[in-house]
């Protein structure tokens, strides 16, 4: 059942459908979970992988039971493996994910507007199984409101302790947005009564703040509709739509600053940066914090071609959710992924504060794994 060949080890059937896994002899080696080379109680690597030799080999490798048991070249060195596990991380069937916070992403436009997932407050406050439903929606959709909220100042950020912590930025912890006229002081638009474009926030940090919650104090002015663009879905018709455009802005660094009393934040990355794997991981757009391209100028054109072919897309109406948050609401967004913006409001016709807090996104993932581990040891 089990053989060695080629610097690899492997089992017939293991999954039971006759077919052959295969398994490479330093990952093996690797991940060899004795108490040895895993600490018992952190779970951390202790054997230092860089230190396996290149020739590691099996002396010998039988199965008894479920487990797979080998004896190494090195040192004699004993490694079991549940044979449960090798199913699961069996990489030459399939690829795995041991992450309990994955999700699948649904991409969205217009026609999420009667759909965009709503939660009631005081549900997310009391209830993990809810909250645990919030932080997916985050990941999954990307978009969230939440009804209901105590209108005191300062909510915001207790909510984000509620659900991780704040991430904080230069600027303020904790953003007051209003336009009282000739009262406040603007460092930026959103400080203003004007139209907000659809836009992600922080595009100006190497690592934007993933996710950005509203909280609306009040709300009685005319105008000023919330608005959403899933901006990944943008990407997305414009990677169908026009592939070389997508690529120009996949490897064009574009700088965005954004500044006040307290900070002067500057950074320069690809409006769309991809992971390893060559999918999309940051969407960064902010039309009015860009700054001067520093660019060969036999890219411009093809830069401005592509920039303006995807401005096209986030501002078509059919890609766009329009809505309206009223005192207590609270709205959040996934800030790597969906642009937020706002129709213009006539500031004298009554009162529009809101006040936003970011949390990391990691963070987020992070309360949807300790939820699903309290409900597995039945603490939820
Ligand atoms: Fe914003």
């Amino acid at each position: 059942m089990v053989t060695l060949a080629n610097n690899l080890l492997s089992i017939k059937s293991l999954s039971g459908s006759g077919t052959k896994s295969e398994f490479n002899y330093v990952w093996l080696r690797d991940n060899c979970p004795c108490s040895e080379c895993f600490h018992p109680d952190t779970h951390e690597r202790t054997l230092v992988t860089a230190t396996i030799p290149e020739n590691i080999a099996p002396k010998s490798a039988n199965i008894n039971d479920s487990v797979l048991e080998i004896i190494w070249n090195e040192n004699n060195h004993r490694s079991e493996y549940d044979l449960d596990w090798l199913r699961q991380h069996d990489t030459s069937q399939t690829f795995y994910s041991d992450d309990p916070a994955q999700g699948e992403m649904t991409l969205w436009g217009n026609e999420l507007q009667d759909s965009i997932p709503t939660y009631d407050y005081t549900d997310l406050r009391t209830n993990d199984e809810i909250l645990l439903a919030w932080c997916e929606a985050i990941r999954d959709i990307g978009l969230a409101i939440v009804r209901g909220a105590p209108l005191e100042e300062g909510e915001i950020e207790r909510f984000a302790d509620h659900v991780a912590c704040v991430r904080e930025v230069i600027y303020d912890r904790l953003h007051n947005v209003r336009a009282t006229p000739g009262a406040y002081n603007a460092y930026n638009v959103a400080s203003t009564s004007l139209e907000l474009k659809p836009h992600t926030d922080m595009p100006n940090y190497n690592n934007p703040p993933g996710v950005q919650m509203f909280h609306f104090l009040v709300n009685e002015t005319e105008g000023g509709m919330s608005t959403a663009v899933d901006g990944f879905h943008v990407a997305a018709q414009l990677k169908q739509q026009d592939p070389e455009a997508y690529d120009v802005l996949t490897k064009v660094a574009v700088p965005f600053r954004m500044f006040s009393s307290r900070g002067d934040v500057y950074s320069a990355n690809p409006m769309l940066t991809l992971d390893c794997s060559g999918a999309l991981k940051v969407f960064r757009y902010s039309n009015q914090l860009a700054q001067t391209l520093n660019i060969s100028t036999s890219q411009m054109d093809d830069f401005y071609r592509a920039y303006r072919k995807l401005g096209k897309l986030v501002e078509a109406s059919e890609n766009m959710v329009k809505f309206r948050l009223n005192s207590g609401d609270m709205m959040a967004t996934n800030n790597l992924r969906v642009m937020h913006g706002r129709t213009a409001y006539d500031a004298l016709t009554g009162d529009r504060h809101l006040q936003l807090s970011y949390m990391d996104y990691d963070d987020v993932l992070s309360r949807i794994r300790m939820i699903k581990k309290a409900r597995k040891h039945g603490k939820s």
